[in-house]
């Protein structure tokens, strides 16, 4: 029996300006620095993408981008955040290296506790918040070891999720948390990003699931951002839109084409601030 969307709920999102961006290294197979980019349409989609949250009533803070860090528009890499308390990221590649004390500080600045990660974890990225759970990936970023530092510092049980295609090398390229709800956790995802063995416990822990079709994957359709009830999404993925809208969700396509050209979608510039 399909459930239904429980309803939105006010979130408050850190995200960065992509002043800075463009695409001059590969660590993703979404990325080719020999195509053009056009910051300035990163820019205006970005800035969509913003006032769309703020129209739906959700706050919004910013942090100031640095040059020379043309990713750190994927605000959502930048740390983990629950109970107020912030796990901080540490990149696997050194071309993004910086992000992570970067992000640290603005929290530190801005009055949380934060903890300085030993382990290689890339924040929201990769470590999902669904209820009282965090699914946590690794294959391609974050490392296993980081999953139990996480458990540790955040107070909060972790389930691994194993990634196997590069093409979906973060777990927010291939599942999205529509409902956070203890009472009622709500994932959608595209199993063929997933090891046997993480798709057999996604089956089981969320039998209800929306399942993505490669249609839905291939423009990072998955790359999602939840309320309860208004899910931003990339236009490009027509059936998830129509499978949330049967389960009363309300899909909002946002087109974030420019910033897809660095891996990334609405979730990837979208970090959120969980302090209750
Ligand atoms: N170019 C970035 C990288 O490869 C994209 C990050 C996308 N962020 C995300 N949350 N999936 O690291």
């Amino acid at each position: 029996m399909p459930r239904s969307a429980p309803g939105a709920t006010p979130r408050r999102y850190l995200m960065c300006e992509p002043t800075h961006y463009t695409v001059s290294y590969e660590i993703n197979p979404w990325m080719d620095p020999t195509r053009a980019t056009d910051t300035q349409r990163a820019v205006d989609q970005w800035r969509r993408l913003r006032d769309v949250y703020l129209e739906l009533g959700h706050a919004v803070e910013t942090i100031e981008p640095l040059e020379g860090l043309p990713d750190m528009v994927y605000a959502a890499n930048g740390a983990t955040v629950y109970g107020g308390v912030v796990y901080s990221a540490r990149f696997r590649y050194p071309q993004r290296g910086p992000e992570g004390p970067a992000y640290e500080k603005w929290f530190a600045d801005a009055g949380f506790v934060t903890h300085t990660a030993e382990e290689v974890n890339e924040g929201e990225g990769d470590m999902l918040v669904v209820g009282d759970v965090l699914l946590a990936g690794t294959g391609f970023r974050t490392d296993r070891a980081a999953h139990d530092e996480a458990a540790r510092v955040l107070g909060i049980e972790v389930v691994p999720m194993e990634l196997v295609d590069p093409s979906f090398y973060h777990l927010d390229t291939a599942l999205t948390v529509l409902s956070s709800d203890p009472a009622d956790p709500q994932v959608a995802y595209y199993p063929p990003a997933f090891s046997d063995a993480s798709r057999a416990e996604l089956e089981r822990r969320f039998p209800d699931a929306l399942l993505a079709t490669s249609r839905d994957a291939a423009g990072l359709g998955l790359n999602a951002v939840s309320d309860g009830e208004n899910v931003v999404v990339a236009p490009a993925a027509v059936d998830l839109a129509e499978a949330l809208r049967e389960r009363g969700y309300r899909p909002i396509p946002v087109d974030t084409t420019e910033l897809l050209k660095g891996g990334g979608g609405a979730k990837c510039c979208t970090l959120e601030i969980r302090t209750a």
